[in-house]
């Protein structure tokens, strides 16, 4: 039985701007899409699997790919980048059944060529984050690897976003040129403030960075609301991904000192929560 898994990923910042040319702040978390070769297929997620399916038919000498499981820890379509992490460990799986000579640079680049027929034009920074794991900026195909003390965050799911990433990204267009230099120094300076551990600097850079989001239009009004609470109980709290506007927005990534206060106010909402931690592995066979 072979076994892949790939994490799934947040976007720190940097966000809709990365597919204009700038850096993005990204790691990968503690949720994973598990694939198995050599079980039953099951027919869940039939867009991934044939998309990669085909990807693997057209660029290998292979007659059939064999069944395979997807399983996942974490929600599809929610800015957690389960496509990416999905294509990636289907990809490293039949590798490893084809005894294909394990490449990470080439699996990410089918990978991204996935990505493409999913999302458009993707700027490449999810499936470098979940094929390499680990925080990284990213910015058109340069990765740096970067540090941080500061690694345990809340995501609270403000719903699935009724757009896909390709149309959000179409959204934020017409204004994205109002944010571009604005958001690019505030990477850089939550870079900083991980690295150093500085959570004030953190929340504050959140709210800059979420403000700026709100501002290109991909922040819809459920999510706003939850954003709003959020900060008024001291909490850094932005969407991360490309946000949705006509119902959900996705994962609302959240960092608070005392994450109880977190986890009671999603209870007392009854919002989905997950605690995750930062800097995870990418790729790898289980
Ligand atoms: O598809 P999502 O929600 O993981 O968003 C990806 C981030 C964008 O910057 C909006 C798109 C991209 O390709 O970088």
């Amino acid at each position: 039985m072979i076994q892949f898994s790939a994490p799934g990923k947040i976007h720190l910042l940097g966000e809709h701007c990365v597919v204009y040319g700038k850096p993005a702040l990204i790691s990968a978390i503690d949720l994973k899409v598990l694939v198995t070769v050599g079980t039953n297929s099951d027919e869940n997620y039939p867009l991934l699997r044939q998309t990669i399916n085909n990807l693997f038919l057209k660029n290998f000498k292979v007659k059939k790919i064999p069944d395979y499981e997807i399983a996942s820890t974490m929600p599809a379509g929610s800015g957690l980048g389960f496509s990416a992490a999905g294509s990636a460990a289907i990809i490293g799986a039949l590798f490893t059944h084809f005894k294909i000579d394990w490449d990470l640079k080439l699996i990410n680049r089918l990978t991204f060529e996935a990505e493409k027929v999913f999302h458009g034009t993707p700027s490449g920074g999810d499936n470098t984050s979940v094929v390499f794991g680990g925080l990284i900026l990213f910015q058109t195909g340069m990765i740096i690897p970067a540090t941080s003390k500061i690694n345990d965050f809340i995501l609270i799911n403000s719903g699935k976003p009724e757009e896909s990433t390709k149309e959000m990204i179409a959204i934020a267009k017409s204004k994205i040129a109002s944010i571009l230099a604005d958001h690019e120094a505030l990477t850089s300076h939550l870079l900083a403030a991980m690295r150093d551990g500085d959570e004030k600097k953190l929340i504050e850079i959140f709210k800059k960075g979420q403000a700026n989001l709100e501002k290109i239009g991909v922040v819809g009004k459920k999510a706003q609301k939850i954003i709003n609470d959020l900060e008024s109980l001291e909490a850094g709290a932005k969407i991360s991904g490309a946000g949705g506007v006509k119902s959900g927005s996705g994962m609302i990534l959240i960092y608070h000192k005392n994450p109880k206060k977190i986890l009671q106010y999603a209870k007392d909402n009854k919002l989905e929560v997950f605690q995750i931690k930062l800097s995870e592995e990418g790729l790898k066979q289980e």
